[in-house]
């Protein structure tokens, strides 16, 4: 079955590297016109804007800071000046800043709450506002508007030397669940996508030489996840196959999540 997103417009913030570059180029291949979200690296924004263009696709590369309410408000606004309206949000940008609890300053803990919850609810609320704002088309789309938040497995599994980012993931999930609660009868449908170990520059020393190969004891499918696995994932998401799916997250783990440490133990 081929999935089209023809006519559906979707925006992906931090898109110019990992997961949010891999979930821009699925859309466009699905036939949606892309806004690409990045922060500081323009380069790679513009070249993925190219080179979607270039296969006769609709795509630009649209400079904004998540977690900065301004600069959300100008990204959305540059997004439906070039194209109209919005359909899919994919709020994906998302870092890590590891310190033992002990040692994490109060700045390392603001960052990370920022960009990956706070900049989530902002742009989030940006386009639940559009969403209300533009007609439906349910010829194109059943639902009045998607949003797929990226999660992570650490929305489940505690992680020692990263609070801060579990925190940030854990408060991801009852975002998105509590939005869903609440506009789910507008027809706005959000899930989440939350990811294992999925190979990209945040996580480049846990998944290269021996590092590797402990990291492959945690994943019962054994093997490390790519970008595409995700990308995949999301236009499936977006897309009407899966319209009767709501205030879920859906685990992109190879099993990460299952307790692997439990195979031969306990
Ligand atoms: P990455 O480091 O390649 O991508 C992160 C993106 O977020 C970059 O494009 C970066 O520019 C952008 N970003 C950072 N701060 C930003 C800001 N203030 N405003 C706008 N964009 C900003 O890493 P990756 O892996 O692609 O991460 C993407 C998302 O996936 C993150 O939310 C991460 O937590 C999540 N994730 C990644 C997993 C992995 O194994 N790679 C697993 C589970 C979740
Ligand atoms: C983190 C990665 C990590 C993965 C599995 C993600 O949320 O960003 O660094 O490899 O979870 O632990």
């Amino acid at each position: 079955m081929q999935i089209s997103l023809e006519g559906q417009v979707a925006l992906v913030t931090g898109a110019s590297s990992g997961l949010g570059h891999a979930c821009a180029e699925a859309l466009a291949a699905a036939g949606a016109a892309v806004v690409i979200n990045y922060n500081s690296q323009r380069e790679p924004a513009d070249a993925l804007a190219t080179a979607i263009q270039a296969r006769g696709g609709r795509a630009i590369a649209v400079e904004g800071d998540v977690s900065d309410e301004k600069a959300v408000d100008a990204l959305f606004a540059e997004a439906l000046n070039a194209f109209g309206r919005l359909d899919i949000l994919v709020a994906n940008s998302g870092l890590q800043r590891d310190a033992p609890v002990g040692e994490m300053t109060l700045e390392e803990w603001n960052k990370v709450i920022q960009v990956n919850l706070t900049g989530q609810f902002l742009c989030a609320r940006a386009a639940l506002r559009q969403f209300r704002k533009q007609a439906a088309r349910p010829e194109i789309s059943r639902a009045a508007g998607k949003i797929i938040h990226m999660s992570s497995v650490h929305q489940l599994i505690p992680w020692a030397g990263h609070v801060n980012y579990a925190a940030s993931k854990g408060g991801v999930d009852l975002l998105m669940r509590s939005l869903a609660q609440e506009v789910g009868e507008e027809r706005i449908r959000i899930n989440s996508v939350a990811p294992g170990a999925i190979r990209t520059p945040i996580n480049e020393e846990a998944t290269e030489g021996d590092a590797e190969k402990k990291l492959l004891e945690l994943i019962p499918y054994g093997r490390v996840g790519d970008p595409e696995d995700v990308g995949n994932a999301v236009v499936w998401l977006a897309s009407d196959l899966s319209d009767y799916v709501h205030g879920t997250t859906l685990f992109i783990d190879g099993g990460m999540s299952l307790y692997p440490g439990f195979r031969d133990n306990g």
